[in-house]
């Protein structure tokens, strides 16, 4: 298997939104407006794959019936939909960051830094295929270190959760109030 296949596939999908966005601004000789069709459809897009990777892994993770697909493969579909949402959705913003739409953006890049971080730590504490962490192997130095990246792993998931939340609030906000003000009163 391809190391980190899904950093990869992403960047791909990355470069074919960004062809596809250079098109549209060639040929409307202008950045496609956060209110055009096309932002429109690059902010709803990127906003549907931000929910599917908030929810989907989650879904999975916790439920005690479904046995479909292993985690990893989850977790790299959370990855690839964590990476290819919020570049459309930075597409979607036609470059400017003011009010609440502008956090919105500074917390979905937080949440991809903070993404970043957590997979790092991740890979460093030993698991089955399915995500099963095993316990420490030999050696007390191993435990040691092993109960440490444990420690640390938890105390990402008290930022990086947090962090989820403020960003979906934040957005369904945005979304509200950009449809109301911006589309439905023009
Ligand atoms: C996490 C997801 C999203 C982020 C981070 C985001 C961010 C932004 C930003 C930064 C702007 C520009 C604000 C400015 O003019 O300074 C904007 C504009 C806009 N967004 Fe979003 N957006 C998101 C999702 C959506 C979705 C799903 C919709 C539609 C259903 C939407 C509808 C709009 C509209 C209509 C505007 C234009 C407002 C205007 O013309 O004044 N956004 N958004
Ligand atoms: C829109 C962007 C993202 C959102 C909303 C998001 C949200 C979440 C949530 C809610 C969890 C907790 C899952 C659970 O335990 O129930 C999680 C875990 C995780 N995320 Fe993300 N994430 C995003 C992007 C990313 C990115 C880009 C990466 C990697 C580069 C990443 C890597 C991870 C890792 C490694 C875990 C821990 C998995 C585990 O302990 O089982 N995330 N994310």
């Amino acid at each position: 298997m391809i190391r980190n296949k899904e950093f990869w596939l992403a960047l791909l999908g990355a470069g074919i939104i960004t062809a596809i966005y250079a098109l549209v601004t060639y040929w409307e000789r202008s950045i496609p407006a956060a209110g055009s069709l096309f932002g429109h459809l690059l902010g709803i897009l990127g906003f549907l794959l931000m929910l599917m990777t908030e929810l989907l892994y989650s879904f999975r993770k916790r439920s005690e019936s479904a046995k479909w697909g292993s985690m990893a493969a989850w977790l790299q579909f959370h990855i690839f939909t964590g990476l290819v949402g919020p570049y459309m959705v930075l597409l979607h913003t036609s470059w400017k960051f003011n009010g609440l739409a502008g956090a919105t953006t500074a917390l979905t890049i937080l949440i991809v830094i903070s993404g970043f971080v957590g997979r790092y730590i991740y890979t460093r504490i030993p698991r089955t295929l399915d995500g099963v962490e095993l316990s420490s192997s030999s050696g007390q130095i191993q435990a040691v270190s092993l109960a440490r990246t444990r420690r640390l792993m938890s105390i990402w998931y008290a930022i990086h959760i947090p962090l989820g939340l403020a960003l979906f609030i934040a957005a369904f906000l945005h979304i509200g109030a950009a449809l109301y003000y911006a589309s439905l009163l023009r």
